[in-house]
């Protein structure tokens, strides 16, 4: 496999003992005292009053009164606002005033913060099927999406053409070439089938992984320009009836979407690691490692057959390179070949780019026992088109969970701990407003971030999934267990429970990807796990898979090192990133109560007053250090695979096989494991201790005693909010250091999708054995360290 990286990763092996040194002086002071209100030195901050009890707390049952307020007539209106107009990111300041202004009625503290990244709008869109000779023109594309009588959404003046976020500018000219998903397998396929794609345009489909994966791929085998289609067999009439008779794609629609290079690094491309604020320094375009340098564009089905038949009897039948590139417009009589074509097709992408305010809205209900500690909730605001899933049901859901906890605020209540609600901008052009904030607030979030719980599409189809932390998957399922499943007698998590241990007999949860971009669960090109119910997931749990970079959480998670979660129902994907994807396609095939919508209104909120509230952060690190068993296991296969992959090409010599063998045990990972684990039992203990001696509330007469115990608690909350931390390493991930969570983080080439144990299991797909032991050794030194935290009281 092709990294382009190999020389900086030299570097970086020479540099990682000098990195383990650095790793000490790091965590040493990664304990100093915590940077204080560097986000709220604009509000007034009248000072906590710690450990003072909770007389100012109501004296209610937070959770069970929160349970009854989200309603359904809010959620509807909520969502009839943000989906009633086109909301793409720079374009729409009135409903990030109005989401302000929602929150400061419900007497939340809130703030607009604005950031000036770097961003791409359509102005000349073209594709078009021409004789180079005689400039005959055989087919223009249209470009644009049908409008559909009775929704309102897909005749807005204000809906965008067939455009990608971040895409390069570019007026090209080519031969066609078919190259099915645009994997790297795929081009390699055309190439041994003797079939280049120097100098083409290439027709690629949506789906498995994400889409600037796809335009980078082709741009490194030669390629001038991507056409990527909605393929009907992928969210289109072979999956059933299509939109306005079904939820499914018709066949003017097309997916926009970003194809910036997130798993580069997200967030603006001209302040990679640092906020774009408004006088911050840019770096110059040419150097931006996460945007794609040839154009590109999306297309429906109904603008590809023409270019599918322009291929006809050209080059190979796409079938003899193999049956799974015959797409679905088959049953049209379409034959898919991979040409190229003799005719030329000429692919116009002008796009302005420019410096562009973007609005992240940001709130907080002060914590009244120790306010600088903060659990925050996120979804972005903006979105493609009307955007009524993605993410108009997630905001909807923020604003009701605002008014919500409005309500009990009213009732006396306040968290121990502070909760920041945050609706994001620019999350579609690459997870910019999220992004910028984190990196502007880092130290901060590092020193107080108790955990971070997103959501997006929140309803997207009735499937309840999520991806997280392992620290989050004991309470994700007591929360679960407390939220009633609409119309029937069980809980959310009976259903939830159902539904995955059906889907991970067939398809395991973790090898589909977490993406919007899984219309096709097909993982092309997968490095993931193959069977996780071989490798112990065979749990009595729900499947919990860790997060990649699909959202908001990325930088919380893989940048920052706070513990995160991202929720929500997944499922027909069929309108994704189109006009269709509209209230009106909503209330008819998606979510016509709108009780999944109160659904996650109940679990989002839950996890949110349970981690600002409860004396003990209950977050279970026992679960992590299990999990990780599962995630060392997951590797070595990974690199028993790539051993093998290797002694096809080269026979082993004896000192390499010894090499391999030492690899493939992965001792010093498994030791550190079980040293997690050991220590995570401890401070299980230590739990266990607080509770029976002295009670969580440390409500006791003697001073002495309750300085004791509110220290001992104290101790407990951060180690257990602050062990992701430790995974974080300052150095990054070898060729993309913005990453840095050595544990889990997006893969090199899904995009989305996550690699577990990314440094190592890249060094495997490289072949360099000698790094992954460096890696292995480095990787295991953190989780030592790690457990060395647990136990430090
Ligand atoms: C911004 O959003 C609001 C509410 O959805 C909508 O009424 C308005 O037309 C939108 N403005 C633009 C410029 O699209
Ligand atoms: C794009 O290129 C074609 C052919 O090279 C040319 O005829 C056309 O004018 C160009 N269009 C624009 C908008 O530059
Ligand atoms: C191309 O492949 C398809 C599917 O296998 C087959 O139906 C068709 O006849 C083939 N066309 C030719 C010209 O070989
Ligand atoms: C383009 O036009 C020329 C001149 O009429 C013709 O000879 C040639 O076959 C055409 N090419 C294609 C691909 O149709
Ligand atoms: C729920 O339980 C009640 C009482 O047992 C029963 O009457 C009702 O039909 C049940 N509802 C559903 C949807 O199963």
């Amino acid at each position: 496999m092709a990294t382009g990286g190999a020389p900086r990763r030299k570097a970086i092996a020479v540099l990682l003992s000098a990195a383990a040194a650095l790793v000490f002086i790091w965590a040493a002071v990664s304990l100093l005292p915590a940077p204080q209100y560097v986000l709220w030195s604009s509000f007034s901050s009248g000072s906590g009053s710690r450990g003072n009890g909770p007389a100012n707390n109501g004296g209610i049952d937070p959770a069970q009164i929160f349970l009854h307020i989200p309603s359904t007539d809010h959620l509807r209106h909520n969502l009839q606002y943000y989906a009633s107009g086109t909301h793409v990111a720079g374009i729409n300041t009135s409903q990030a005033l109005y989401t302000k202004e929602y929150f400061e009625k419900q007497g939340i503290d809130s703030k607009i913060v604005e950031y000036y990244p770097w961003m791409n709008y359509p102005i000349d869109q073209k594709v078009v099927l021409f004789n180079e000779t005689t400039y005959e023109i055989f087919y223009k594309a249209g470009l644009k999406e049908d409008v559909i009588p009775g929704d309102d959404a897909s005749e807005d003046p204000n809906n965008l053409p067939a455009f990608h976020g971040l895409s390069a500018n570019g007026n090209v000219t080519g031969k066609l070439v078919y190259a099915n998903y645009g994997a790297l397998d795929d081009f390699e396929a055309l190439a041994d089938a003797g079939i280049s794609v120097k100098d083409k345009i290439v027709l690629v489909r949506y789906g498995g992984f994400l889409r600037g994966l796809k335009v980078k791929a082709a741009a490194m085998y030669g390629a001038r320009g991507v056409l990527i289609y909605s393929d009907p067999a992928d969210d289109g009439y072979v999956k059933g009836k299509v939109y306005p008779d079904g939820p499914w794609r018709p066949e003017s629609s097309f997916q926009r979407g970003s194809v910036a290079l997130i798993q580069e690094y997200p967030g603006d491309p001209l302040t990679p690691g640092y906020p774009a604020t408004k006088n911050a320094p840019h770096i110059n375009p040419k150097d931006a490692k996460n945007i794609n340098r040839i154009p590109s564009l999306p297309l429906s089905y109904r603008d590809a057959q023409p270019l599918l038949q322009a291929l006809q009897g050209y080059g190979k039948n796409a079938s003899d390179i193999n049956p799974s590139w015959v797409g679905g417009l088959k049953s049209k009589g379409v034959e898919y070949w991979t040409g190229p074509s003799a005719l030329d097709v000429n692919l116009l992408n002008k796009v302005e780019y420019k410096m562009t305010p973007i609005q992240n809205v940001i709130a907080r209900i002060k914590g009244w026992e120790d306010p600088e500690r903060a659990v925050i909730i996120g979804n972005h605001r903006d979105a493609w088109c009307a955007g009524a899933s993605d993410p108009s049901s997630g905001s909807a859901i923020l604003l009701e969970l605002a008014r919500a906890f409005g309500e009990l605020k009213k009732l006396g209540w306040r968290p121990r701990r502070s909760i920041i609600l945050a609706s994001w901008d620019a999350e579609e052009y690459g997870l910019i407003g999220s992004t910028e904030w984190v990196e502007e607030n880092i130290d901060w979030l590092r020193a107080n971030a108790v955990g971070y719980v997103n959501v997006d599409a929140a309803v997207g189809g009735s499937t309840f999934a999520a991806h997280a932390s392992p620290v989050f998957k004991d309470l994700l399922y007591k929360v679960t267990k407390q939220v009633p499943y609409p119309d029937s007698n069980k809980t959310l998590y009976d259903v939830w429970l159902r539904e995955s241990l059906a889907s991970s007999s067939a398809a395991p949860l973790l090898a589909k990807e977490h993406s919007k971009d899984s219309a096709v669960a097909n993982s092309v090109h997968s490095p993931l796990p193959q069977d996780m119910q071989s490798s112990g997931y065979s749990s009595k749990t729900p499947v919990i898979p860790p997060l990649g970079a699909g959202s908001d959480f990325t930088a919380f998670m893989a940048h920052a090192g706070v513990s995160s979660l991202h929720l929500g129902f997944d499922g027909d994907e069929g309108a994704y990133h189109s006009n269709y994807d509209s209230f009106a396609r909503m209330t008819a095939f998606i979510d016509p109560e709108m009780k999944l919508h109160r659904v996650v209104a109940q679990v989002w909120g839950l996890l949110a007053i349970r981690l600002a509230d409860d004396a003990v952060v209950d977050f279970n690190v026992v679960s992590y250090a299990r999990e990780l068993k599962h995630y060392i296991n997951e590797l070595k296969k990974h690199i028993s695979l790539q051993l093998k992959k290797s002694e096809k090409y080269t026979t082993p010599s004896s000192a390499d096989s010894m090499e391999a063998i030492a690899v493939k045990n992965l001792r010093h990972l498994r030791a550190a494991q079980r040293q997690l684990l050991v220590n995570a039992h401890l401070l299980e203990h230590d739990k266990r201790r607080l509770r029976s001696i002295y009670g969580e509330d440390c409500q006791m007469s003697s001073r002495h005693r309750r300085a004791i115990c509110l220290k001992l608690r104290e101790s407990i909350n951060d180690r257990v909010s602050q062990l992701e931390r430790h995974f974080i390493d300052p150095e990054g991930i070898p060729g993309r250091e913005w990453y840095k969570h050595v544990l889990v983080s997006p893969g090199r080439w899904m995009g989305y999708g996550f690699q577990l144990f990314p440094a190592i299991a890249e060094a495997a797909e490289d072949h360099d054995w000698k790094k992954l032991r460096q890696h292995e050794k480095h990787t295991a030194g953190l989780i030592h360290e790690a457990a060395w935290f647990l136990r430090d009281v």
